[in-house]
């Protein structure tokens, strides 16, 4: 939901041209995250020049072209310090148009910029205020009052001679909602602030030289005279810059971004900020402070060295993000596994919530909350997860529990699954449950994620980036690391040895029967042939199969913008079978389960109603696929693991008849990777 992007070179010479290119590599790194509109600024030629502001509708490419028809560039101008913000935009507040595109200005002399990811909920008071001051907005957004706060700010306070931290700090005290900004001031040149609070944002430092920490602590703003106290173990005298990730004097590039995708091109080496950090730069030192100092608040931001490579991000010999993303899944279930399964002697073990499994075993009940596919997830493993914990298990949406305002008890572990570890739905429902008490344990994609830091404790999916706005391979790495829960949580109970047994063992084979559905691949592009005019398509199961109807059908509509329903094959005759016709596609998934029985009671009620349902069955089985002209088969697997396996025709069909309507798989219209807002 929106990426912003900063870039500032500290005595590393570069040329306009290059600092540009940095920018719109960034953004394009982030286009996933909103692809409505895009801009960026970059500072002046001259101490006293203009802040060039370069902004355009449509994907980042359109900004690129539009870069190369600005006039006044001088492209090849070198900088030993400059800095430049850039933004890609998921339109919330106003259309996606010039005027609202961002970086956003203070007033016609651009004398604060900004870029802005979240949404400001109090901005209409905000926009009052500075209306009765004569500063009028120009554009629908909330990030406009912003620039003008601040500028606001700057202009009342002139006798204070505030730093331009301290100015950005006065200004977000006035904010509610949530927010990532990075700033740059031509009352400032050569710096850099930035901010967050509820919304993701990233600092990658690239030094010439080693750096000489790994971490660096936290500053308070004693009062709103921004003076400084360093937390205990206290520096000698007044020089807080030995204390610095990295001195003044060195050769160093820092980067701010939504997501550490965007940096790690450059460096691996990254600060995840904390909300309500303050992170600025000047002469080349960064220094993160906050204002208000709490008591179970760390005082040292960690510099981490990220293990994601480059390769990973890049989409290769593959013509979507999509399609690679689904065809990494034997890797990436190998890599969800991997130190946690152990197939020799049945142990599973979940680094991340071992400390906490006897806690877990004695509650009241498990929750399972999240959002879209995340949700899916947990509906796909609840039947097993009921079986192995012999608990209460609830699968919640984020936006609908917390709607509902459900009693959450002491007693209650909760956990929250989620791709980016951003999800505002989510993390508020997180929020939600940590008030009250619960436990809460995340299970997430990113490392650094708000959702995963937020948690007492927790599991990451180990998928890889996921890039592509629908998700494939972090579907079934989520399916995988809930089955994974679900097997150690009932390690010492003998009577389920046996069944434990045979499911680790299902997981072992998961990797080579991906690989064996990935090669059916020719077959699910000629049913797309089939498929990709139709305005519908059914999608129906029941039992283990009834969360890869609703995944399913999600990837079809995301995709394909054609109409596309999950149905449990048991709710049928209550509604859903006065669709069926002739005309109606239909698919089937008929799997040799407890339920198949009643999988094929509801295929004949179909075939009966002059429904020809494509099925989507195991391979050997002759009789089911005897039903029907058309199937589609996928290895048998242990039944609470065959949704792992199923799934993939259905992101396998979703692309082709997409990719056939001519549409853009890894940006599908009006959607968003990371949806941080609510
Ligand atoms: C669909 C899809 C979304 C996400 C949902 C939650 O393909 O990707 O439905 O699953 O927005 O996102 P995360 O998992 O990041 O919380």
């Amino acid at each position: 939901m929106c990426g912003i992007f900063a870039y500032l070179n500290f005595l590393v010479p570069a040329t306009r041209k290059e600092i540009l290119e940095i920018l719109i590599n960034g953004l394009k790194r982030m286009e996933y995250r909103g692809y409505d509109s895009a801009g960026l600024a970059i500072e002046g030629n001259t101490k006293d020049s203009d802040p060039q502001v370069i902004k355009q509708t449509g994907k980042v490419a359109a900004l690129e072209q539009e870069i190369t028809v600005t006039p006044n560039l001088d492209m090849e101008q070198e900088f030993s310090v400059h800095a430049g913000i850039a933004h890609t935009r998921w339109a919330t507040h106003g259309e996606p148009s010039c005027l609202n595109c961002h970086p956003h200005r203070s007033d016609p002399k651009a004398e604060f910029l900004l870029v802005h990811n979240g949404i400001i909920t109090n901005y209409k008071d905000i926009k009052n205020f500075l209306a009765k001051h004569g500063r009028d907005c120009e554009s629908e957004t909330d990030t406009e009052v912003i620039a003008k706060l601040m500028k606001h700010v700057y202009d009342t306070t002139k006798a204070k001679n505030h730093s331009f931290r301290e100015i950005v700090e006065l200004t977000v005290q006035q904010l509610e909602g949530a927010f990532a900004v990075a700033v740059i001031s031509r009352h400032f040149p050569g710096e850099i602030v930035a901010t967050r609070r509820g919304s993701p944002l990233v600092v990658g430092l690239k030094s010439q030289s080693k750096l000489t920490t790994d971490h660096i602590p936290v500053l308070y703003s004693k009062d709103q005279r921004g003076l400084l106290t360093a937390p205990s173990p206290r520096p000698d005298g007044d020089d807080l810059t030995e204390y610095h990730a990295i001195g003044p004097h060195r050769e160093v590039e820092y980067f701010f971004a939504s997501d550490a995708s965007a940096i790690i091109e450059h460096t691996n080496k990254v600060i995840f900020l904390e909300d309500d950090d303050v992170a600025s730069i000047k002469d080349g030192s960064l220094t993160i402070h906050r204002i208000h100092r709490n008591v179970e608040d760390s005082t040292i931001r960690e510099v981490i060295t990220l293990k994601m490579e480059i390769q990973q991000i890049m989409k290769g010999n593959y013509s979507s993000f999509m399609q690679k993303e689904i065809f990494e899944q034997p890797e990436s279930v190998v890599n969800t596994m991997r130190g946690r399964v152990n197939f020799d002697n049945n142990q599973v073990i979940l680094g991340g919530i071992k400390d906490y499994i006897h806690e877990i075993r004695r509650c009241r009940r498990l929750l399972f909350i999240a959002c879209g596919t995340s949700y899916h997830s947990a509906v796909a493993t609840r039947q097993l997860l009921e079986e192995m914990t012999e608990l209460p298990v609830m699968v919640e949406l984020a936006s609908d529990f917390l709607d509902r305002s459900t009693p959450i008890f002491r007693d209650d572990v909760c956990f929250f699954i989620s791709q980016s570890g951003e999800t505002a739905d989510t993390l508020m429902a997180l929020r939600y449950c940590k008030k009250r008490g619960a436990l809460i344990v995340g299970i997430t994609n990113v490392v650094g994620s708000s959702i995963s830091r937020d948690s007492h404790c927790g599991v990451h999916i180990n998928a890889g980036p996921e890039i592509g706005v629908a998700s494939t391979k972090a579907y079934t790495s989520q399916f995988i690391s809930l089955v994974m829960f679900g097997l150690m949580f009932c390690e010492d109970r003998i009577s389920m040895q046996e069944r434990r047994r045979e499911i680790i063992q299902g997981l072992k084979n998961m990797p080579e029967q991906i690989n064996e559905v990935l090669k059916i691949d020719d077959q699910i592009h000629a049913l797309a042939q089939e498929l990709y005019q139709q305005k519908s398509l059914l999608v129906m199961g029941r039992g283990y199969n009834y969360a890869t109807c609703l995944e399913g059908a999600l990837k079809i509509k995301e995709l394909t913008y054609m109409h596309s329903e999950g149905i449990l094959a048991g709710e049928l005759k209550h509604g859903p079978l006065a669709l069926v016709d002739k005309a109606m596609p239909v698919l089937m998934m008929v799997t040799r389960d407890k339920v198949f029985a009643k999988c094929m009671n509801a295929l004949q009620q179909v075939k009966a109603r002059h429904g020809e349902p494509i099925l989507i069955c195991n391979t050997g089985d002759t009789e089911t696929e005897a039903q029907t002209e058309k199937f589609i088969s996928v290895p048998p697997s242990i039944d609470c693991l065959q949704g792992i396996l199923s799934i993939i025709p259905m992101q396998l069909l979703s692309l082709h008849i997409a990719e056939l309507r001519k549409l853009d798989v890894d940006c599908p219209r009006n959607l968003a990777k990371s949806v941080t807002v609510e």
